[in-house]
């Protein structure tokens, strides 16, 4: 194989991997976020947005709890919500498009817009750091 044909190879390869397989992990997902910010991620900062309000009735704690290692409880329906923090539910952040739809509609709730990819890097980052 010459060296185009390698490189022709190695992009066909990338881009199949990047439609077929919308499972990735937590880390994976904040390196995204992280990359399109431009900046790094800071967790104290992802942890002050998270218990903060914004204007609004509610703060993201007021249905995933301020330590979201536990079930949250949804603040209108009362629903239960699973564990927000990876360590402590490894189906959290394992779906791109998952993640980003609940991200639009929460950050949308909490704060009347989206979360810029900064702000959710810094959320993602402090989630990270809730261990076991
Ligand atoms: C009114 C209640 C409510 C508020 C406030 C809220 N959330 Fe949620 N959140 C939910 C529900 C319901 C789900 C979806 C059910 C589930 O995944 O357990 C969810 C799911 C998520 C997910 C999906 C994660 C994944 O990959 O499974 C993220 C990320 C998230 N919320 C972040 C936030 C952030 C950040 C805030 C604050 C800006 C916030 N939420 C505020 C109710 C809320």
């Amino acid at each position: 194989m010459n060296r185009y044909s390698f490189l022709g190879a190695s992009v066909m390869l990338l881009g199949s991997l990047h439609s077929a397989t919308y499972a990735i992990t937590a880390t994976e997902q904040l390196a995204a976020y992280t990359a399109q910010a431009g900046a790094p991620a800071q967790a104290a900062r992802g942890q002050t947005l998270f218990t903060s309000k914004h204007g609004k009735e509610w703060s993201c704690s007021s249905c995933h709890t301020a330590t979201p290692t536990v079930e949250g409880k949804h603040a209108t329906t009362g629903k239960a919500i699973a564990p927000l923090a990876p360590a402590f539910n490894p189906d959290r952040f394992a779906d791109a498009a998952k993640a980003e739809k609940w991200f639009r509609r929460n950050c949308n709730d909490v704060m009347g817009r989206e979360c810029t990819a900064g702000e959710k890097a810094d959320i993602l980052a402090w989630l990270l750091t809730l261990k076991r």
